[in-house]
């Protein structure tokens, strides 16, 4: 739909985010403090077509096997899809809603529109795919009104949009599925990339299989900088220690360096009461065999485990895999710096095909 000219256009717009690691300092960055996130090369596809009306119609299908149609605000499942998929559609309408108002999109009178979700970023796996999902659906409707809206505004827009997941947010992820690469990101500051050379190395990124929810993690923490106060603290500045070391390490590009502050990152989550059984044994796992590092990465309880290893060091990668193999764990090695948001715009004629 034109917005300008009131008249159809039968349009179709792509847009693709990619998957984000954290390598230091989940939930502190919550409290204000540095991390240092990195886009990986997995990616989350939104392919919204808009047509002609027949009636107000959205449609959201995705490649997980799920679709709902949505007319006048009521939503309907296909018979005999199961309910969990119903509990991640409602999540996923809310932030279309509330996407369309805030850009001004007007159903009633316009087109109606058919989502197409494709993602290969694993779903409550700690990598970013609710954050994807929000920064590729803002762009998309931002382009379906031409609005010339650059990446900062997405960026900002789909952090809004990502609070209605998650009240808390740091805007972390959106930043990285937006900006792409490797940097650091506060609160104060946003996103600032940082030039290094993972290149000899090699990230192991392993599902713990357990589907983490990052708002009650939040929660987790919350309570104990209520509760215990000064052990939080403690925490903090053990933290901004970790993470002044670690730019060190970039700078003088001692990459290798960064696995036992991996560790001593994963100390302090584990601290906050951040890990589980599963994720301790998987990182017992990697660093017996010989890993440089691991920790958990994203909100835990949950989610997904990162490890850095030397390309060289092929016996010890070989060992971790048959070991995570025999626990029938997925795992995948990540490449960090991948592009950002990317966007595709083609107009078909106005008339209804
Ligand atoms: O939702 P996750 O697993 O990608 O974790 C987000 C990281 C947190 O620091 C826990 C929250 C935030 O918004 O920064």
């Amino acid at each position: 739909m034109d917005s300008n000219t009131n008249t159809f256009k039968r349009r179709r717009i792509v847009t693709i985010a990619p998957g984000k690691v954290i390598l230091f300092g989940e939930h502190f960055v919550v409290y204000g403090y540095p991390s240092l996130i990195a886009s990986i090369d997995k990616f989350f596809n939104v392919k919204v077509n808009f047509s002609p009306p027949t009636v107000d119609e959205i449609t959201i299908e995705s490649n997980l096997g799920f679709k709902a149609t949505i007319q006048n605000s009521v939503l309907t499942f296909p018979l005999g899809q199961e309910d969990t998929y119903h509990e991640i559609i409602k999540k996923l309408y809310s932030v279309i809603k509330y996407l369309m108002t805030h850009i001004g999109i007007d159903m009633r009178s316009k087109s109606s529109m058919f989502i197409h979700l494709d993602s290969e970023i694993p779903l409550g796996g700690g990598l970013g795919s609710s954050s994807a999902f929000c920064v590729a659906l803002t762009a998309a409707l931002y382009h379906s009104i031409d609005n010339k809206a650059n990446k900062d505004k997405i960026c900002s827009e789909s952090i809004n949009a990502e609070k209605i997941l998650n009240r808390d947010t740091s805007g972390a992820d959106c930043s990285i599925c937006t900006f792409g690469g490797l940097g650091r990101f506060d609160r104060l500051n946003g996103f600032k990339k940082i030039s290094a050379d993972f290149s000899d190395y090699r990230l192991l990124i392993i599902d713990s299989g357990v589907a983490h929810d990052t708002f009650s993690m939040i929660e987790r923490v919350s309570e104990i900088k209520n509760n215990r106060p000064n052990d939080f603290k403690n925490l903090c500045n053990k933290y901004s220690n970790i993470y002044d070391q670690v730019l060190s390490c970039l700078e003088h590009r001692e990459i290798g360096n960064i696995g036992e502050l991996l560790n001593r990152n994963h100390e302090l989550l584990a601290n906050l009461s951040l890990s589980n059984p599963i994720l301790d044994k998987i990182i017992n796992i990697c660093n017996s065999e010989g890993s440089l590092g691991s920790k958990i990465t994203g909100a835990g309880g949950g989610g997904s485990v990162v490890s850095l290893l030397h390309k060289d060091d092929v016996l010890v990668i070989k060992n971790i895999l048959k070991r995570l193999d025999l626990l029938n764990l997925k795992y995948f090695f990540a490449k960090i710096g991948s592009k950002g948001l990317r966007t595709a715009c083609n107009d078909k004629p106005s008339k209804q095909i």
